[in-house]
Protein backbone atom coordinates (compact mmCIF):
# COMPACT_ATOMS: atom_id res chain seq x y z
CA UNK A 1 0.00 0.00 0.00
CA UNK A 2 1.57 3.31 -0.95
CA UNK A 3 1.38 6.65 1.31
CA UNK A 4 0.58 10.02 0.01
CA UNK A 5 0.63 12.89 1.68
CA UNK A 6 -0.15 16.11 -0.78
CA UNK A 7 -2.70 16.54 -3.40
CA UNK A 8 0.24 16.06 -6.23
CA UNK A 9 0.87 12.84 -5.22
CA UNK A 10 -2.50 12.09 -4.80
CA UNK A 11 -3.52 13.02 -8.12
CA UNK A 12 -0.78 10.90 -9.49
CA UNK A 13 -1.29 7.23 -7.40
CA UNK A 14 -5.29 7.85 -8.32
CA UNK A 15 -4.33 8.36 -11.99
CA UNK A 16 -2.22 4.82 -11.66
CA UNK A 17 -4.72 3.14 -10.18
CA UNK A 18 -7.46 4.36 -12.73
CA UNK A 19 -4.98 3.29 -15.42
CA UNK A 20 -4.85 -0.04 -14.02
CA UNK A 21 -8.81 -0.04 -14.89
CA UNK A 22 -11.76 -1.14 -12.55
CA UNK A 23 -13.79 1.06 -10.14
CA UNK A 24 -12.12 2.73 -7.08
CA UNK A 25 -13.75 3.01 -3.74
CA UNK A 26 -12.98 5.69 -1.01
CA UNK A 27 -13.49 4.66 2.87
CA UNK A 28 -12.81 7.98 4.55
CA UNK A 29 -11.88 8.42 8.53
CA UNK A 30 -10.33 9.74 11.19
CA UNK A 31 -8.03 7.20 11.60
CA UNK A 32 -7.55 5.00 15.77
CA UNK A 33 -9.13 2.21 12.97
CA UNK A 34 -11.04 -1.01 14.19
CA UNK A 35 -12.96 -3.87 13.02
CA UNK A 36 -15.90 -1.22 12.15
CA UNK A 37 -13.69 0.24 9.49
CA UNK A 38 -12.33 -3.02 8.24
CA UNK A 39 -15.38 -3.92 7.27
CA UNK A 40 -16.09 -0.54 5.53
CA UNK A 41 -13.29 -1.83 3.66
CA UNK A 42 -13.69 -5.21 3.11
CA UNK A 43 -17.24 -4.15 1.72
CA UNK A 44 -14.96 -1.33 -0.54
CA UNK A 45 -12.87 -4.48 -1.75
CA UNK A 46 -16.27 -6.39 -2.69
CA UNK A 47 -17.23 -3.50 -4.75
CA UNK A 48 -14.16 -2.09 -6.40
CA UNK A 49 -10.90 -3.10 -8.15
CA UNK A 50 -9.02 -0.64 -5.73
CA UNK A 51 -9.67 0.47 -2.67
CA UNK A 52 -8.45 4.31 -1.27
CA UNK A 53 -8.61 4.97 2.12
CA UNK A 54 -8.46 8.44 4.01
CA UNK A 55 -6.62 8.95 7.16
CA UNK A 56 -7.58 12.89 8.43
CA UNK A 57 -8.50 13.87 11.93
CA UNK A 58 -10.85 16.95 10.65
CA UNK A 59 -10.31 19.72 12.72
CA UNK A 60 -13.60 21.36 11.11
CA UNK A 61 -16.24 19.09 12.75
CA UNK A 62 -14.66 19.66 16.27
CA UNK A 63 -16.17 22.01 18.44
CA UNK A 64 -14.18 24.45 20.39
CA UNK A 65 -14.88 21.97 23.58
CA UNK A 66 -14.55 18.99 21.86
CA UNK A 67 -12.00 16.28 21.79
CA UNK A 68 -9.50 17.50 18.84
CA UNK A 69 -6.71 17.35 20.59
CA UNK A 70 -7.32 13.91 22.28
CA UNK A 71 -8.78 12.06 19.91
CA UNK A 72 -6.58 8.80 19.07
CA UNK A 73 -4.22 9.50 16.34
CA UNK A 74 -1.97 5.41 15.80
CA UNK A 75 -1.71 5.94 12.41
CA UNK A 76 1.19 3.53 11.74
CA UNK A 77 -0.96 0.67 13.05
CA UNK A 78 -3.74 1.86 11.02
CA UNK A 79 -1.84 1.76 7.81
CA UNK A 80 -0.36 -1.92 9.09
CA UNK A 81 -4.37 -2.61 9.35
CA UNK A 82 -5.27 -1.08 5.92
CA UNK A 83 -2.29 -2.87 3.89
CA UNK A 84 -3.40 -6.27 5.74
CA UNK A 85 -7.07 -5.74 4.65
CA UNK A 86 -6.07 -4.91 0.72
CA UNK A 87 -5.89 -1.10 0.46
CA UNK A 88 -3.88 0.29 -2.79
CA UNK A 89 -3.71 3.46 -1.30
CA UNK A 90 -3.65 5.49 1.77
CA UNK A 91 -4.23 9.22 1.90
CA UNK A 92 -2.74 10.87 4.79
CA UNK A 93 -3.37 14.72 4.48
CA UNK A 94 -2.27 17.23 7.07
CA UNK A 95 -4.26 19.98 8.25
CA UNK A 96 -2.30 22.54 5.95
CA UNK A 97 -2.33 20.27 3.33
CA UNK A 98 -6.55 20.11 3.43
CA UNK A 99 -7.23 23.12 4.32
CA UNK A 100 -4.53 25.84 2.92
CA UNK A 101 -4.11 29.34 4.39
CA UNK A 102 -6.83 31.15 3.55
CA UNK A 103 -9.49 28.25 3.16
CA UNK A 104 -12.78 30.41 3.28
CA UNK A 105 -15.67 27.72 2.10
CA UNK A 106 -18.11 25.61 3.74
CA UNK A 107 -20.55 23.01 3.00
CA UNK A 108 -24.42 23.42 4.94
CA UNK A 109 -26.94 20.70 4.67
CA UNK A 110 -30.04 21.52 5.96
CA UNK A 111 -32.89 19.45 6.67
CA UNK A 112 -31.41 15.96 7.38
CA UNK A 113 -28.32 17.70 9.18
CA UNK A 114 -30.27 19.98 11.53
CA UNK A 115 -31.41 18.35 14.82
CA UNK A 116 -30.24 15.52 16.70
CA UNK A 117 -26.21 16.11 16.51
CA UNK A 118 -26.88 18.49 14.18
CA UNK A 119 -28.49 20.66 17.39
CA UNK A 120 -26.33 18.79 19.87
CA UNK A 121 -22.74 19.68 17.96
CA UNK A 122 -23.58 22.92 16.32
CA UNK A 123 -21.08 22.95 13.01
CA UNK A 124 -20.41 19.26 13.61
CA UNK A 125 -21.79 18.49 10.06
CA UNK A 126 -20.73 21.48 8.31
CA UNK A 127 -17.39 20.45 8.81
CA UNK A 128 -18.54 16.67 7.84
CA UNK A 129 -19.80 17.57 4.98
CA UNK A 130 -16.84 19.86 3.86
CA UNK A 131 -14.38 17.41 4.37
CA UNK A 132 -15.87 14.48 2.36
CA UNK A 133 -17.08 17.12 -0.06
CA UNK A 134 -13.26 17.73 -0.49
CA UNK A 135 -12.24 14.02 -0.16
CA UNK A 136 -14.52 12.96 -2.68
CA UNK A 137 -13.47 15.63 -5.11
CA UNK A 138 -9.49 14.88 -4.18
CA UNK A 139 -10.12 11.55 -5.20
CA UNK A 140 -13.05 11.03 -7.55
CA UNK A 141 -13.74 7.67 -6.43
CA UNK A 142 -17.12 5.54 -7.93
CA UNK A 143 -18.24 4.55 -4.82
CA UNK A 144 -17.92 5.92 -0.99
CA UNK A 145 -18.23 3.75 1.98
CA UNK A 146 -19.49 4.94 5.84
CA UNK A 147 -21.08 3.11 8.42
CA UNK A 148 -24.53 3.23 9.73
CA UNK A 149 -23.05 3.79 12.91
CA UNK A 150 -22.80 7.36 12.48
CA UNK A 151 -26.76 7.41 10.56
CA UNK A 152 -27.56 10.81 10.46
CA UNK A 153 -23.77 11.97 9.21
CA UNK A 154 -24.40 9.16 6.39
CA UNK A 155 -27.79 10.67 5.49
CA UNK A 156 -25.79 13.95 5.45
CA UNK A 157 -23.53 12.74 2.83
CA UNK A 158 -26.31 11.17 0.62
CA UNK A 159 -28.23 14.36 0.64
CA UNK A 160 -25.39 16.41 -0.15
CA UNK A 161 -24.34 13.91 -3.07
CA UNK A 162 -27.94 13.93 -4.43
CA UNK A 163 -28.01 17.84 -3.60
CA UNK A 164 -24.51 18.56 -5.48
CA UNK A 165 -24.90 16.11 -8.56
CA UNK A 166 -22.14 14.25 -7.28
CA UNK A 167 -20.80 11.42 -9.48
CA UNK A 168 -20.47 8.61 -6.48
CA UNK A 169 -22.41 6.09 -5.19
CA UNK A 170 -22.61 6.19 -1.08
CA UNK A 171 -22.92 2.65 0.67
CA UNK A 172 -23.91 2.66 4.22
CA UNK A 173 -22.13 -0.56 5.91
CA UNK A 174 -24.03 -2.00 9.07
CA UNK A 175 -22.90 -1.10 12.43
CA UNK A 176 -20.09 -3.70 13.94
CA UNK A 177 -20.77 -4.81 17.78
CA UNK A 178 -18.61 -6.37 20.45
CA UNK A 179 -20.15 -9.38 22.03
CA UNK A 180 -21.85 -7.22 24.75
CA UNK A 181 -23.69 -4.80 21.70
CA UNK A 182 -21.85 -2.03 22.42
CA UNK A 183 -21.07 -0.47 18.56
CA UNK A 184 -17.26 -0.40 17.82
CA UNK A 185 -16.17 3.58 17.48
CA UNK A 186 -12.71 4.71 18.30
CA UNK A 187 -13.99 7.21 21.15
CA UNK A 188 -14.70 3.56 22.99
CA UNK A 189 -10.99 3.87 24.04
CA UNK A 190 -11.57 6.66 26.23
CA UNK A 191 -13.73 4.82 28.37
CA UNK A 192 -12.55 3.34 31.33
CA UNK A 193 -13.60 -0.24 32.59
CA UNK A 194 -16.13 0.87 34.80
CA UNK A 195 -17.86 3.19 31.90
CA UNK A 196 -17.47 0.44 29.61
CA UNK A 197 -19.22 -1.69 31.48
CA UNK A 198 -22.15 0.73 32.03
CA UNK A 199 -22.03 1.93 28.57
CA UNK A 200 -24.10 -1.70 27.47
CA UNK A 201 -26.83 0.20 29.13
CA UNK A 202 -26.80 2.42 25.57
CA UNK A 203 -27.42 -0.81 22.95
CA UNK A 204 -30.09 -2.49 25.39
CA UNK A 205 -31.84 0.08 26.17
CA UNK A 206 -32.23 0.87 22.27
CA UNK A 207 -32.70 -2.92 21.96
CA UNK A 208 -35.73 -2.84 23.86
CA UNK A 209 -37.35 0.10 22.66
CA UNK A 210 -36.83 -1.25 19.21
CA UNK A 211 -38.41 -4.39 20.04
CA UNK A 212 -41.13 -2.23 22.27
CA UNK A 213 -42.40 -0.37 19.49
CA UNK A 214 -42.00 -2.95 16.57
CA UNK A 215 -44.79 -5.03 18.56
CA UNK A 216 -46.79 -2.34 18.51
CA UNK A 217 -46.01 -0.46 21.60
CA UNK A 218 -46.94 3.28 22.22
CA UNK A 219 -43.87 5.22 20.93
CA UNK A 220 -43.38 7.97 23.20
CA UNK A 221 -43.44 5.42 26.05
CA UNK A 222 -40.82 3.54 24.80
CA UNK A 223 -38.40 6.23 24.38
CA UNK A 224 -39.10 7.27 27.95
CA UNK A 225 -37.97 3.57 29.23
CA UNK A 226 -34.70 4.29 27.43
CA UNK A 227 -34.16 7.56 28.65
CA UNK A 228 -34.80 6.22 32.31
CA UNK A 229 -32.63 3.09 31.47
CA UNK A 230 -29.52 5.33 30.38
CA UNK A 231 -29.93 7.32 33.54
CA UNK A 232 -30.26 4.38 36.05
CA UNK A 233 -26.73 3.22 34.07
CA UNK A 234 -25.43 6.73 34.44
CA UNK A 235 -25.44 8.39 31.52
CA UNK A 236 -25.63 12.61 31.64
CA UNK A 237 -26.82 13.89 29.78
CA UNK A 238 -28.59 12.39 27.66
CA UNK A 239 -28.73 14.44 24.33
CA UNK A 240 -31.67 12.52 22.43
CA UNK A 241 -33.29 9.17 22.16
CA UNK A 242 -35.73 9.84 19.42
CA UNK A 243 -37.66 7.50 16.69
CA UNK A 244 -36.44 9.24 13.02
CA UNK A 245 -38.11 8.42 9.59
CA UNK A 246 -35.33 6.57 8.11
CA UNK A 247 -34.58 8.09 5.18
CA UNK A 248 -35.43 12.09 5.75
CA UNK A 249 -34.74 11.85 9.72
CA UNK A 250 -38.50 14.00 9.97
CA UNK A 251 -39.88 12.87 13.87
CA UNK A 252 -41.84 10.27 14.39
CA UNK A 253 -44.39 9.48 17.19
CA UNK A 254 -46.07 6.24 15.50
CA UNK A 255 -44.12 3.56 13.71
CA UNK A 256 -45.96 4.06 10.15
CA UNK A 257 -43.07 3.63 7.91
CA UNK A 258 -39.33 2.27 8.31
CA UNK A 259 -38.03 4.14 11.09
CA UNK A 260 -34.46 4.56 12.88
CA UNK A 261 -34.31 4.69 16.82
CA UNK A 262 -31.33 6.91 17.31
CA UNK A 263 -29.68 7.91 20.61
CA UNK A 264 -26.89 10.16 22.03
CA UNK A 265 -25.31 10.35 25.55
CA UNK A 266 -22.20 10.64 27.62
CA UNK A 267 -20.96 8.71 30.47
CA UNK A 268 -18.38 9.82 32.21
CA UNK A 269 -16.50 12.64 29.93
CA UNK A 270 -17.45 10.04 27.01
CA UNK A 271 -20.20 10.74 24.13
CA UNK A 272 -21.63 7.89 22.76
CA UNK A 273 -23.61 7.90 19.94
CA UNK A 274 -26.10 4.65 18.22
CA UNK A 275 -29.24 3.66 16.48
CA UNK A 276 -30.95 0.87 15.19
CA UNK A 277 -33.54 -0.04 12.47
CA UNK A 278 -36.89 -0.27 13.12
CA UNK A 279 -39.10 -1.55 10.85
CA UNK A 280 -43.45 -1.55 10.62
CA UNK A 281 -44.11 -5.31 10.84
O1 LIG B 1 -16.97 9.20 10.23
C1 LIG B 1 -15.84 9.73 10.25
O2 LIG B 1 -14.84 9.13 10.63
C2 LIG B 1 -15.69 11.18 9.79
O3 LIG B 1 -16.78 11.95 10.18
C3 LIG B 1 -15.44 11.31 8.27
C4 LIG B 1 -16.61 10.80 7.46
C5 LIG B 1 -14.18 10.56 7.90
C6 LIG B 1 -15.24 12.79 7.91
O4 LIG B 1 -14.18 13.35 8.63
Amino acid sequence: MQTVRDIEALRQAVADLRAAGGPIALVPTMGALHAGHMALVAEARRRASHVVASIFVNPMQFAANEDLSTYPRREAGDAKMLDEEGCALLWAPDVGAMYPAGFASAVRVGGVGEGLDGAARPGHFEGVATVVLKLLNQVRPDVALFGEKDYQQLAVIRRMVRDLDLAVEIVGVPTQRDADGLALSSRNAYLTDEERRAARALPRALGEAAGAIRAGGAVAPALAAAVDKLAKAGFDPIDYVELRDAETLAPLDALDRPARLLAAARIGRTRLIDNLPVAPA
